[in-house]
């Protein structure tokens, strides 16, 4: 058996805590594979918010979530992920199962374009706020790319510093492909007294 490529893996990790009716967010849309990937987790009752700076990506978002047939649960916002607090419903606040972040610059798109370390690592600590107990932040983080090092540093030293009583870090990376593959992070916040039934019952 081939171990999970990372954007699988990242899939994997939000899913497994993703349930129907579930509120989910795609931090970076980009082509909207991540943002698709969400909308079929949490199903017709739940709901996605999905964030890019670039109107070229949530265009692309909106053909594919439209090809898919999922478009009418998800909402996207033309803007940052930092402003991840503000542009979520208060009442969802505390009650979102999973955040997804995919870093770097939009395939096919504009390279200069990129996430940056201080307005990922605002919006991970938004997003570490807005999730509930038993709930992740998944993050994939590209190192090939101007600024994408210094990025997952920044990133590393951010979960690195997270309180274990709070939230759990995972690394999970390949340490022996060439040239620079992505890394994937996971964090689960602490806690599972709000966690919906799993489906191998209810949690004990
Ligand atoms: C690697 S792409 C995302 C890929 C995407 N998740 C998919 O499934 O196709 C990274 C995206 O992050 C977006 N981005 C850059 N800075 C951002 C920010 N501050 N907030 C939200 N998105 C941002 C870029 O415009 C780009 O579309």
């Amino acid at each position: 058996m081939d171990l999970d490529p990372i954007l699988d893996a990242a899939h994997s990790f939000a899913g497994a805590v993703l349930f129907p009716g579930d509120v989910a967010v795609d931090a970076t849309t980009g082509n909207g594979h991540d943002t698709v990937f969400l909308a079929k987790q949490v199903g017709e009752s739940g709901r996605v918010y999905g964030f890019d700076v670039q109107p070229e990506a949530l265009r692309a978002t909106t053909q594919r979530l439209d090809a898919a047939g999922v478009a009418a649960r998800v909402t996207l916002r033309s803007t940052g992920h930092e402003h991840l607090r503000r542009c979520l419903p208060k009442a969802d606040h505390g009650d979102v199962g999973a955040v997804v972040f995919n870093c770097g610059y939009l395939p096919g798109g504009d390279q200069e374009i990129v996430t940056r370390p201080e307005t990922t690592v605002a919006a991970l600590r938004a997003s570490l706020d807005v999730v509930r107990p038993g709930g992740r932040v998944v993050v994939v983080l590209y190192l090939g790319h101007d600024g994408g090092e210094e990025e997952a540093r920044a990133v590393r030293e951010w979960a690195r510093g997270l309180d274990q009583e709070r939230a759990q870090a995972l690394s999970y990376r390949f340490v022996n492909q060439i040239h620079h593959p992505p890394r994937l992070l996971v964090v689960e916040k602490c806690g599972i007294e709000n966690r919906p039934p799993t489906r191998d019952g209810p949690p004990t």
